[in-house]
């Protein structure tokens, strides 16, 4: 499929139109930003990674019965995906306090739920992707019950699946970050990226973090850590 003229340009990834008004094609880059954009920099090969990543991962779950964006992985970085509407709300599963959690409710990190949780943030970054509920997306439109009610099932069976198969790596499954999109004929299917960038992996045996967190916190070693988990994931994936 032909990559024509570039649509959007978000922080990490470019979209292009592509011949047929179906599918859009994703690049992803090797920029990284934290913190809504105010960190910047650059984590060499991200780009590969994250696109073959979010693809195995979005086939595997494709095959147990979750509808995602992906279409067909093109080369390295470009994979054609179904156009579709995001619905503006960054979806938020934690297994374990980390992050913003542990960080609002004064907890320290590493706390095993018992079951996990959701979120909401608005995406909107001006705002700074504000927490809100579903009643306040539901009031500003972003979305209808009957949408929530779907996007809430379908991200509770990705972390079952996610969660399982990281295991199977030796990789926690901390927390992660989802968005859907909507396809012309109004099915909600998974969009955007699975990949370090938006999850939070911890190596199940030692407790290292391998994930962006490296990056948003100067721990080092980002790029290892990056080839690490994908190394991980070709080693255990089914096809
Ligand atoms: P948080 O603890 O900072 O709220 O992050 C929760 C998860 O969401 C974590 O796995 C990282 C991911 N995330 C994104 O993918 N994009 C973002 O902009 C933020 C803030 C977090």
């Amino acid at each position: 499929m032909e990559r024509l003229e570039q649509l959007y340009e978000g922080k990490a990834k470019k979209v292009y139109a592509t011949d047929n008004d179906e599918f859009v094609i994703v690049s992803y880059k090797d920029d990284a930003t934290a913190f809504n954009g105010l960190k910047k920099g650059t984590i060499k090969g991200k780009g590969v990674i994250n696109n073959q990543m979010s693809n195995r991962l979005m086939k595997m779950l494709e095959k147990a019965g979750i509808p995602t964006h992906f279409v067909e992985e093109l080369d390295e970085r470009n994979t054609v995906v179904r156009k579709v509407s995001i619905v503006p709300l960054e979806v938020i599963i934690r297994n374990i306090s980390a992050g913003s959690f542990a960080k609002r409710f004064g907890v320290p990190e590493g706390i095993v739920f018992d079951e996990p949780t959701i979120e909401f943030s608005y995406k909107n970054d001006e705002l700074g992707d504000p927490l809100m509920n579903a009643y306040h997306a539901i009031a500003l439109r972003l979305a209808t019950r009957e949408e929530i009610e779907t996007i809430k099932s379908m991200a509770f069976a990705i972390n079952d699946n996610l969660k399982a198969f990281w295991a199977g790596c030796g990789v926690t499954l901390v927390d992660f970050k989802l968005e859907f999109g909507k396809t012309s004929d109004g099915r909600i299917v998974l969009a955007d990226e699975i990949s370090p960038d938006t999850c939070r992996l911890w190596d199940s045996a030692t407790g290292e973090k391998l994930d962006k967190d490296r990056f948003r916190r100067d721990l080092g070693g980002v790029e290892d850590a990056y080839a690490e988990v994908m190394k991980r994931l070709n080693e255990h994936i089914e096809f």
